[in-house]
């Protein structure tokens, strides 16, 4: 079963400012006639979820990416805590401090198969010119890899532990949000509820704050604090994810919840005990 997400840090965070802001951003792509996102506002609170849904293609990757500084923002602008990030690469954003990493929904394509996955885990600290001592041993640990893991490389591994790898690598520097894109996707049900569980701990150890895209609603529902629900590059409804998903007001929310309840069946919330 997963774990309840309800914790001490959720209840402090509603005191404090975002850590996370978007400000009507947009992003085009030059090979689209159309924005890809357009004018997006949202927040992220500290020790909180926002769940990001909406059917594929929708624009939830692209801007997952734009918040990490992997794809420019053509208009409005981006904040971690208060400081304005809109232009700032990701190299120049790890070099200044700004904490926030992203996991990807496919490890296998995300992590070079030709580290080792201690390097792997300690790189974004190198960027950073932090040091490295001990903490690929510390974060082995922390995400239930087994420390002999790290010296060997990524593609030794099952889905699951790759991920594992890839969340460990987000958590080297300290970040205090996550932007998880689809992390469990790619894996096996029983896998998915022990990485989403693992996330839950983390979340309630670290208090980090979540920008969480599924297209599991059930998950969505366990996970989520907020609900943002995008269409074709529009957030057509955000909110408390159980005015949200219990009360949905956009036709298309209804829509999405009514598959959801028809396909229950297949999710990491509803298959495991
Ligand atoms: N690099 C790119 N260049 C041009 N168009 C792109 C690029 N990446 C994505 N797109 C297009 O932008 C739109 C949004 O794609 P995006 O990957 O953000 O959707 P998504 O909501 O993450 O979908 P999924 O649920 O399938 O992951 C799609 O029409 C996609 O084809
Ligand atoms: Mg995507």
């Amino acid at each position: 079963m997963l774990a309840n997400p309800t914790g001490p840090t959720k209840r402090g965070a509603l005191l404090t400012r975002p850590l996370l802001k978007l400000d009507q951003v947009s992003v085009h792509y030059d090979s689209r006639p159309s924005a890809a996102v357009s004018s997006v506002s949202l927040s992220i609170n500290s020790g909180h979820t926002l769940g990001l849904v909406g059917e594929s293609g929708c624009g939830k990757s692209t801007l997952a990416k734009a918040i990490m500084g992997l794809v420019p923002i053509s208009a409005g602008a981006l904040f971690f805590e208060d400081q304005d990030i809109t232009r700032m690469t990701p190299r120049s954003r790890l070099q200044a401090g700004i904490a926030m990493q992203i996991v990807f929904q496919d490890p296998q394509s995300s992590l070079d198969p030709r580290m080792y996955v201690r390097d792997l885990i300690a790189e974004p600290l190198l960027i950073a010119g932090r040091s490295t001592t001990g903490v690929a041993e510390r974060l082995a640990d922390q995400v239930g890899l087994p420390r002999d893991a790290l010296a060997s490389r990524s593609h030794e591994f099952s889905g699951g532990q790759r991920q594992r790898i890839a969340i460990a690598r987000a958590l080297a520097a300290s970040p205090r949000l996550l932007v998880l894109d689809e992390p469990t996707s790619a894996l096996d049900l029983a896998v998915q509820a022990q990485i989403l569980n693992l996330l839950m701990d983390l979340q309630r150890e670290h208090g980090f704050g979540y920008l969480f895209i599924s297209h599991d609603m059930a998950v969505v529902r366990h996970l989520a604090d907020d609900v943002a629900v995008m269409l074709s590059g529009v957030v057509v409804e955000q909110g408390a994810a159980a005015n949200v998903l219990n009360a949905p007001r956009h036709e298309y929310t209804q829509e999405l919840m009514h598959s959801a309840t028809l396909g229950q069946s297949a999710s990491a919330v509803e298959n495991f005990t």
